[in-house]
């Protein structure tokens, strides 16, 4: 679970590719162009191997409008329709470390609502974000986030009573993760989490019957002084 130094060499490594081949595909001239999610992956691809890294570290997620409300959608088949947003679920692996980032983008200028409830999930992740530091004990943690994804989906008009239940159905799915050789890796959800240790932060807000999935996923370092987001330098603008 504690990172050692050569370790996390190559977790900021294949964390780097990553974002800089993220980067790439987000060139508007060239996100516009794209007709299929599996022109994406298979740019990303190119993009990771270009870059030295082995490939893939999981099977990549990239999926257009309603489809991104199904968590692992990894068939990247479908045409991108007008107007949809994009998430892309992707890492690379370098000396057998997976980086594991999450962006949501909008290849035209989003509507309102898909501003607002992308604005929401970036809130939740903040807070989140607040959170990690060492001490923190998942399950805590998890319950304050779902407490503040629970305002987040009552301004959205969502909700009305914010519960468990309520929430869940539309954030489905735990927050953070541990990172390391594998993209779910190992580690003990039940004691407080020592510095060194990272994990991501992933928080989603999924409407299939508006056609919106959105996902902001980071990896985090713990560290003495609270934590490092490794993925920092990757932009988390919408659109631009
Ligand atoms: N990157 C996919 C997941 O965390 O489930
Ligand atoms: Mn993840």
């Amino acid at each position: 679970m504690i990172k050692q130094p050569a370790e996390l060499a190559a977790l900021q490594s294949a964390i780097d590719i990553t974002t800089d081949s993220l980067q790439t595909l987000f060139a508007p001239d060239l996100l516009v162009s794209y007709q299929n999610e599996y022109e994406l992956e298979a740019d990303l691809t190119r993009e990771f191997r270009h870059r030295g890294a082995a490939g893939h570290a999981f099977a990549p997620i990239i999926a257009g409008g309603k489809r991104a409300c199904t968590l692992h959608n990894v068939t990247n088949e479908a045409p991108l329709g007008a107007g949809e947003l994009l998430v892309l679920d992707v890492g690379a692996e370098v000396d057998h470390y997976a980086a594991d980032i999450t962006r949501t983008i909008s290849r035209t200028p989003p509507t309102p609502r898909q501003q607002e409830v992308y604005d929401a999930v970036l809130a939740v992740q903040s807070y989140a974000l607040t959170l990690i530091k060492p001490g923190i004990l998942l399950k805590e943690y998890e319950a304050q986030v779902e407490v503040r994804m629970g305002e987040e989906l009552q301004k959205l008009g969502l909700i009305e009573t914010a519960d468990h239940d309520t929430i869940r159905h539309y954030y489905p799915h735990a927050t953070s993760h541990f990172l390391g050789l594998d993209v779910h890796d190992v580690g003990d959800y039940l004691s407080p989490l020592p510095a060194g240790v990272v994990i991501t932060c992933e928080p989603g807000i999924y409407i299939p019957e508006e056609g919106i999935g959105i996902r902001i996923e980071d990896d985090v370092l713990l560290t003495e002084a609270g934590n490092k987001v490794l993925s920092e330098r990757l932009t988390r603008d919408l659109y631009s």
